[in-house]
């Protein structure tokens, strides 16, 4: 069970938070048409050694890049890849930070879209006018749910956080998370779950975004705990793809993920916020 930490040691836990907060403020900034996971991987991890910290996923055996990079159906551990993300593709960064062998974890997903002009893309074969306008109704639409579902994960994550308050039970995470979620009509991922963080990448206790309110370990203050929304559009059974590492969709619906570290107290305290998309 995660264990309560000193002041000393949630001294360490802010400051790796910080660190992980810019390196992943740094990485959605840097996500745009062209870009590829590789380069952004490149950002983050330069980021993070000039903040002071250094890769956790190192601690994972195998595993040699700073961040999970993953792309539309595809739902976390995506190894970083040289594919150019494309307009309308949904991209999650997960990264986590270790200093002086204090670990925090996070992740965000974010719409990657065109820049420029706005000029339509030439048409390579002539179209009837209402074809046309048909095809932009489409695309308008797509792009209105993929910020509807994005928008959902967000509030799913501060949700979980809010819930996060010292005598409360991980079941309280998990079923906030999980209302929200299925609420919007998507799915939660039950296979792959949240967990205490701070000592290691990974501990205990497991944190599912699927429970029931008042169940589960009890939160005691101090705790350290990665909250995360891992969730899909459709159905939540995800496969593993043939890199041995990446986990898609097995309906190849949208994948989505969000996730902070946060101490557990009278007031939850997010070590790995704010909101990046909002600056
Ligand atoms: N950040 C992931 C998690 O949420 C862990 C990634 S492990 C890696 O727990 F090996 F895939 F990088
Ligand atoms: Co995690």
């Amino acid at each position: 069970m995660a264990k309560a930490r000193n002041s000393y040691e949630l001294r360490l836990m802010r400051k790796s938070g910080g660190i992980a907060a810019k390196a992943l403020k740094k990485a959605i900034e840097t996500i745009s048409v062209g870009v590829s996971g590789v380069e952004v991987d490149e950002v983050v991890k330069r980021e993070i050694y000039k903040l002071g910290g250094d890769l956790s996923y190192k601690t994972v055996p195998g595993y040699k890049y700073a961040t999970c990079i993953t792309v539309n159906e595809q739902v976390v551990h995506g190894i970083p890849t040289d594919r150019k993300f494309e307009s309308g593709d949904l991209v999650s960064v997960d990264l986590a930070v270790m200093y002086k062998g204090w670990h925090t974890d996070c992740a965000w997903s974010v719409l990657v879209r065109e820049q420029g002009t706005g000029n339509p893309p030439k048409a390579r074969f002539e179209e009837s006018k209402t074809r046309r306008a048909r095809l932009a109704k489409g695309g308008r639409v797509q792009e209105e749910e993929k910020k509807k579902f994005l928008k959902t994960g967000e509030e799913a994550l501060w949700d979980g956080i809010k819930q996060a308050v010292t005598g409360n039970r991980v079941g309280d995470i998990s079923n906030a998370i999980q209302t929200k979620v299925e609420g919007a009509g998507y799915q939660v991922v039950r296979s792959l779950v949240g967990h205490g963080v701070g000592r290691s990448l990974h501990e205990d206790p497991e944190i599912p975004g699927f429970g029931e309110k008042g169940k589960g370990p009890v939160l005691k203050d101090g705790m350290t705990l990665a909250i995360e929304v891992i969730y899909a559009q459709g159905k939540s059974d995800v496969v593993l793809e043939s890199d041995g590492w990446t986990f898609k969709t097995a309906d190849n619906s949208w994948g989505g993920l969000f996730e902070t570290s946060v101490i557990v107290g009278g007031k939850p305290e997010v070590l790995t916020g704010p909101n990046p998309t909002m600056g």
